[in-house]
């Protein structure tokens, strides 16, 4: 196959297009051919809303007639789906990158698509380009729907292809979904960020905040509740301020009571609430909603209030605190967990002690902490007293220290009781084990049959530990 030239511009394939039947029509003249469809791997680096995405890839690429494969070895189509919130995860993507140069040595015809947040970022495609040439499509996180006709432009003009668009307000519904798991589904209310905390690439790469229309969202999550599925989790960088872009006055709170009604759904889940937009009338309700899971991830990031100000989080220690106590209060069963954020730019040693004391005062059920990453573009990265890497490891170390006895003991509270799970998985570690989570997001495995996954069982905990929990189902 000769070498395949970039197209110069974007282009605008789109996915209702004709191109779509042709490429559906080769792809079925390879299956008749050689007994199998066509396979793509897919490998997603980062959050929920990457995982969502690339189940949104998936359900194109079924679509338009091929197969998922565990094995890139296998596969005619290799898409990686990147991140780039910390410098881990893009040093992570480039190494995988590296080895798939060498399948694609050995194996000319194979695709590789990259996508996702670092794409976004123009001198990242750039040294992407410049460097690994033989990558054949790149677009970005507001393109995804251009997929099959990036597809169509190497399949059938031999061109490579790349669509990349900076900001939009345009939300494209009625993507085809595959999703990963039958009873639980992510389900996205709001894109994009408008919060610009000084550390964070998001708003840079997901452009600003917008919210799908609460009917789109409600229908959704009616025919996933239609299909079996048993539990949602809304997604946004900040739900707590969905609707402040619509037309028609429309809240998070609004919307939780809406779609708490709908029939078949047992468990409403919510990722990420920001402490600054976490109304009373959010906590009535949580408090309120059956079927919203008493847990709450509220990301707290630094405990000082001079760090909060640097960070752009617009909130103090004490409004943070405040409303933990009110959430507590009104729901005494709430889980909370967090993100804190350590070593970041100017972060003393009296500032670290504050975050520590948060996590002693809040007894959180869990925590994602992070070093923090300086990334380029960012306005923390300009910030003239960095903190050296060995100051920063010790912080994390000693804050774990004090963060991992809180979280076992929240766990030993458990023991004794009886809670119900829902069941997601068999075990990858023991067999004839299954896993689920209670509605505070306790991970759980027990011994059970494989045909109870997608039910809700009762689990009695028997032991803890610090990352699950372990428990002997109750009739
Ligand atoms: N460095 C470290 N952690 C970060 N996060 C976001 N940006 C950075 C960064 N530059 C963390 C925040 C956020 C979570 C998703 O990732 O804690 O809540
Ligand atoms: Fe990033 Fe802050 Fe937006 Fe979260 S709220 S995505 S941390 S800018």
């Amino acid at each position: 196959m000769s070498k395949r030239e970039f197209t110069d511009t974007n282009i605008d394939a789109g996915f209702d297009s004709d191109k779509i039947i042709e490429l559906k029509n080769k792809n079925e003249q390879f299956f008749i051919l050689n007994g199998r469809r066509k396979s793509y791997h897919i490998l997603t680096y980062g959050c929920q809303m990457n995982e969502h995405d690339s189940e949104k890839i998936s359900g194109m690429l079924t679509s338009i007639g091929y197969e998922e494969t565990d094995d890139e070895k296998d596969a005619e189509l290799v898409i990686f789906n990147t991140c780039l919130i910390r410098e881990n995860a893009e040093l992570k993507f480039f190494g995988k990158l590296g080895e798939v140069k060498g399948l694609k040595r050995n194996k000319p015809d194979m695709m590789v698509a990259v996508c996702g947040c670092m794409m976004q970022k123009d001198e990242i495609r750039e040294k992407l380009l410049k460097k690994f040439s033989f990558v054949d499509i790149v677009f970005g996180t507001n393109t995804i729907h251009e997929l099959p006709g990036l597809i169509y432009n190497v399949e059938f003009k031999n061109r490579k292809s790349i669509d990349i668009v900076e900001n939009t307000e345009l939300i494209y519904e009625n993507m085809p979904k595959q999703r990963k798991f039958k009873y639980k589904a992510l389900v996205n209310i709001t894109y994009g960020c408008n919060n610009f905390c000084t550390y964070c690439v998001v708003p840079y790469v997901r452009g600003r905040e917008k919210s799908r229309e609460p009917e789109e969202i409600i229908n959704e999550v009616k025919s996933l509740a239609q299909d079996g599925c048993r539990e949602v989790t809304l997604l946004g960088q900040n739900v707590n301020s969905y609707g402040s872009n619509l037309e028609i006055g429309f809240t998070f709170a609004q919307l939780l009571r809406e779609i708490d009604k709908i029939e078949g759904l047992e468990r409403i889940r919510f990722m990420t609430s920001h402490p600054k937009d976490l109304t009373d009338d959010l906590i009535s309700a949580i408090k309120d909603c059956s079927k919203v899971c008493n847990h709450i991830h509220l990301p707290v990031q630094a405990g000082s209030n001079e760090v909060l100000r640097k960070m752009n989080r617009k909130y103090t220690r004490e409004h943070y605190l405040d409303l933990i106590e009110k959430l507590k209060k009104e729901i005494p069963d709430i889980a909370i967990t967090t993100d804190i954020i350590v070593g970041f730019p100017g972060e003393t040693e009296e500032d670290f002690l504050e975050t520590v004391d948060v996590v002693r005062k809040v007894q959180y059920d869990s925590a994602f902490t992070f070093l923090y990453s300086m990334r380029e573009g960012t306005k923390a990265a300009l910030m003239v007293d960095q903190i050296p890497d060995e100051v920063k490891h010790e912080r994390f170390d000693r804050l774990l220290e004090v963060l991992y006895p809180i979280v076992l003991e929240r766990n030993s509270q458990c023991i004794g009781k009886t809670y119900p799970v829902l069941v997601e998985s068999t075990s990858k570690t023991s067999e004839n084990f299954l896993t689920g989570r209670t509605e505070h997001f306790r991970l759980v495995h027990f011994k059970g049959s494989e045909d109870l996954i997608g039910s809700t069982v009762n689990v009695k905990i028997t032991n803890v530990k610090t990352f699950h929990m372990e428990g002997e189902i109750i009739n």
